[in-house]
């Protein structure tokens, strides 16, 4: 049995206009295995799991499900053969409340026209068993935390008797506790005789969950094997094609201050933080979920502002209540969570692009076309974005892409200050290298830069000093000499 081919794809191909997206994939998922599929953003994983779903038709190639050969599938029949997937939005209905979210898919896949209320909590109930969840039902989605939106989406995907289960990067917006208790709940699912097929950039992830992993790289599959096989060098040079080796980063010894914060408070999320930001310095900030390290963040930039506290900027005192009070001192901000924060996702890569300075290009009263063309061009070129040019909109671009967008239209506003939380969740390994290399860059210019993240090698590999906070102190500054598993146990107070 576990060796019987569940789902069985060769020489996938799909392309959307000149992009080719999948270039001949041929995959095959064993019954009851978890199948880690990795690569680089725009690889074409997402493209993937859309053509095993229905939800693109591929123009060349072979589809088979338990042996079936499947023509023209549409998402009803990949359903109904058992395979469901969990998109990297979840696609769950914020206005409706857990239990509605759970079980009305499966009323409308019944036709069912009238639904009752106690029919909807008795499905949900069981769901939520089976799975081993417990989340109150009649809570609204949009309440609920990413890791909860997720079991959800997990606890409606298996209700429809799965026997595949897609989740496609299903770990960014976790925290690693988070990360535990969802592999608990795949394995049990596995255990059940479920496929499970996971779309992951983190090898240390990959090494906890899966038994096989494929890599794609522009839309082939490069090599699949078991999770043995692999070590971070050959999961490295298989998803990019070449080595990437990466040295801490380290700059030339430097006393002129670009930041100083003193004191900065805001009650209920950090008390009494102080520290120096030098000039050259990648400063990290870490710290469990509720030590307040994104909120540092938030009240710099304004978003939440600290009630107390002082704040110089190059040896200038400011004070910052307001985003624009931010933004009118050159602070730049890319937030956590960007997909809703930071992008029009219908407008062009170039309009995200200028978006926050849009005043450098007005000339005489005209935009400046030429120019905002010429810059968007160098960010395209200069992190890698994965485009065929600055005109489609950020909608069509992979998850990662997008997310790059966004760095792209802070850094070309040349903050004085900038501040990024997560700055690489969701990018891979190649991009992520790209944009540090551009943060160490901007850091030996003069511009402070503040790296909010939990990523701990991200950490320690590019911020020459690290705050880390605990319960909304500051529980020390560290030099980068430290290696992670220190710092591991640092956060946790250990
Ligand atoms: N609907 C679409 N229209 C145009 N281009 C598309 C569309 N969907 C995907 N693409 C393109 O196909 C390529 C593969 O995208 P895909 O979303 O599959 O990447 P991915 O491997 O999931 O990347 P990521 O890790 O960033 O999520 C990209 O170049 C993307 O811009
Ligand atoms: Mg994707």
């Amino acid at each position: 049995m576990a060796d019987e081919v569940f789902l069985k794809l060769v020489g996938i191909k799909k392309s959307f206009g000149g992009v080719h997206a999948l270039q001949g994939v041929d995959l095959e998922i064993r019954k009851g295995e978890i199948h880690c599929l990795a690569g680089e953003n725009g690889c074409g994983k997402s493209t993937l799991i859309k053509a095993i779903s229905g939800v693109h038709i591929p123009d060349e190639g072979s589809i088979r499900i338990d042996g079936e050969e499947m023509k023209n599938m549409k998402p009803m029949d990949a359903i109904n053969r058992g395979i469901q997937v969990i998109y990297q939005d979840f696609a769950v209905f914020p206005n409706l409340t857990v239990a509605e979210n759970i079980a009305l898919n499966g009323e409308l896949k019944d036709g069912v026209k009238r639904v009752s209320w106690r029919q909807i909590h008795k499905v949900a109930a069981e769901a939520m068993a089976r799975v081993g969840v417990k989340i109150d039902p009649d809570i609204r989605l949009e309440r609920l935390s990413v890791a909860n939106k997720q079991l959800v989406a997990i606890c409606r995907a298996i209700m429809n008797d799965a026997r595949l289960l897609i989740l496609d990067e299903p770990t960014t917006a976790l925290t690693a506790r988070e990360v535990e208790s969802l592999w608990d709940i795949i394995r049990s699912l596995k255990e059940k005789g479920i496929a499970i097929m996971i779309v992951n950039h983190k090898l240390d992830e990959i090494y906890q969950i899966a038994d096989r992993l494929t890599i794609l790289r522009n839309g082939s599959n490069i090599s699949t094997g078991a999770i043995s096989e692999y070590d971070q060098e050959r999961f490295t040079k298989d998803m990019t094609g070449r080595d990437i080796v990466q040295q801490k980063y380290q700059p030339a010894e430097n006393k002129e201050e670009v930041l100083k914060v003193e004191n900065l408070t805001r009650q209920g999320s950090f008390e009494n933080v102080s520290f120096t930001l030098y000039k050259g310095d990648v400063l990290g900030i870490t710290g469990l979920l509720g030590s307040g390290r994104g909120e540092i963040g938030e009240a710099l930039f304004g978003l939440a502002p600290a009630q107390s506290g002082k704040i110089w900027l190059n040896g200038k005192e400011i004070s910052i209540q307001s985003v624009s009070d931010a933004i009118r001192n050159e602070i730049g901000y890319v937030p956590e969570d960007r997909l809703t924060q930071g992008l029009f996702m219908d407008r062009s890569i170039r309009d995200n692009t200028i978006a926050a300075s849009i005043r450098s290009y007005l000339k005489r009263g005209k935009l400046d076309e030429r120019e905002m063309e010429e810059a968007t061009e160098r960010w395209i070129r200069e992190i890698d974005i994965k485009a065929p040019s600055t005109r489609p909109p950020v909608r069509t671009l992979s998850g990662g892409n997008a997310q790059k967008v966004v760095i792209a239209k802070w850094l070309n506003t040349d903050p004085k200050l900038f501040i990024l939380d997560g700055p690489t969740v969701g990018v891979d390994i190649g991009a992520k290298a790209e944009i540090h290399s551009i943060l160490h860059d901007l850091a030996s210019r003069g511009i402070g830069i503040i790296v909010i993240s939990d990523d701990l090698p991200e950490l320690v590999q590019n911020c020459n000093r690290i705050l880390v906070m605990k319960d909304g102190r500051p529980s020390g500054i560290l030099d980068n000499s430290i290696d992670e598993v220190s710092l591991g146990k640092m956060l946790i107070g250990a």
